[in-house]
């Protein structure tokens, strides 16, 4: 097989090939990922909600999201590895973007970084591709923003801001990104932007007509619970599986059916 490179993700834009991407922050399900044949793993910060509890992105700190992508760099053969950039350490000051990212790149064995934002961020995205590390952008709903935003609903759907996602996906393409992950907007804008760039728009309750895909693998099969999105398609009950098994050996311990004469030593 061959290793899943920035380069081989703008020959499958150029061919039409789609794009599957998953979330991963641990080792075993990173491994599983990658030997079913995921193209990316994105160490998504949405670790600070799935794996940590917390409500929002914002709490995860640089040091975390270096844990978990070390973690799954280790289990990674074949799958492109990014790694988001998490909240206060880089927007706003192009030195700490470089730093932090150089951080991960170093401390972590992952192969590109994830920013949210456009023009804001231009300076800091710049810098960070100047040290020859690759960065995807992410657009329209970035939930390092939500306190800007005060909703996790559909964004971009006004001309305005919807122009400003436009003018920042040509900007992110512009001065070099590998590629723009699109969150939560329009199908139509998404087809839009997807056409109009050369390198690949992965969507996120983006609609079908974009490069590829991405979702959160605990969404994706059914071990989060009480979130049920859209955009979102479960496949699996996780849930139901793990609670099912819980209970089984629960029941077996307490009825010392488990461990058996076999089971011993
Ligand atoms: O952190 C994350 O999981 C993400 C994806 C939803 C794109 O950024
Ligand atoms: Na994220």
């Amino acid at each position: 097989f061959d290793k899943l490179t920035t380069h081989r993700l703008q020959e499958m834009k150029a061919s039409g090939e789609k794009i599957a991407m998953l979330t991963a922050y641990d080792y075993s399900m990173a491994r599983i990922l990658d030997v079913s044949g995921v193209d990316v793993i994105l160490v998504g910060d949405s670790a600070s909600n799935v794996m940590a509890g917390n409500e929002t992105t914002l709490p995860i700190t640089l040091d975390h999201m270096i844990w978990h992508a070390t973690s799954v760099v280790k289990a990674v053969k074949r799958a492109l590895v990014v790694v988001d950039v998490p909240f206060g350490s880089y927007q706003g000051n192009s030195s700490e973007a470089l730093r932090s990212s150089i951080r991960i790149m170093k401390e972590s064995g992952a192969h590109a970084v994830k920013m949210e934002g456009g023009i804001e961020i231009k300076e800091s995205v710049t810098r960070v591709l100047s040290a020859g590390i690759p960065v995807m952008g992410h657009l329209g709903l970035t939930p390092q923003s939500i306190y800007k935003f005060g909703t996790y609903t559909v964004r971009a759907k006004e001309d305005a801001e919807a122009q400003k996602l436009k003018d920042d996906a040509k900007m992110l393409e512009d001065i070099g990104c590998f590629g723009v992950v699109v969150e939560k907007i329009p199908a139509s804008l998404a087809k839009e932007v997807a056409e109009s760039l050369s390198i690949p728009v992965i969507g996120i309750g983006a609609g079908p007509e974009v490069d590829g895909q991405v979702l959160v693998v605990h969404d994706m099969l059914g071990i989060t619970q009480d979130f049920k999105p859209r955009f979102l398609r479960q496949y699996a009950d996780l849930n139901k599986i793990i609670s099912e098994a819980t209970t089984d050996y629960i029941k077996d311990v307490r009825s010392k059916n488990f461990p058996n004469e076999k089971e011993s030593y």
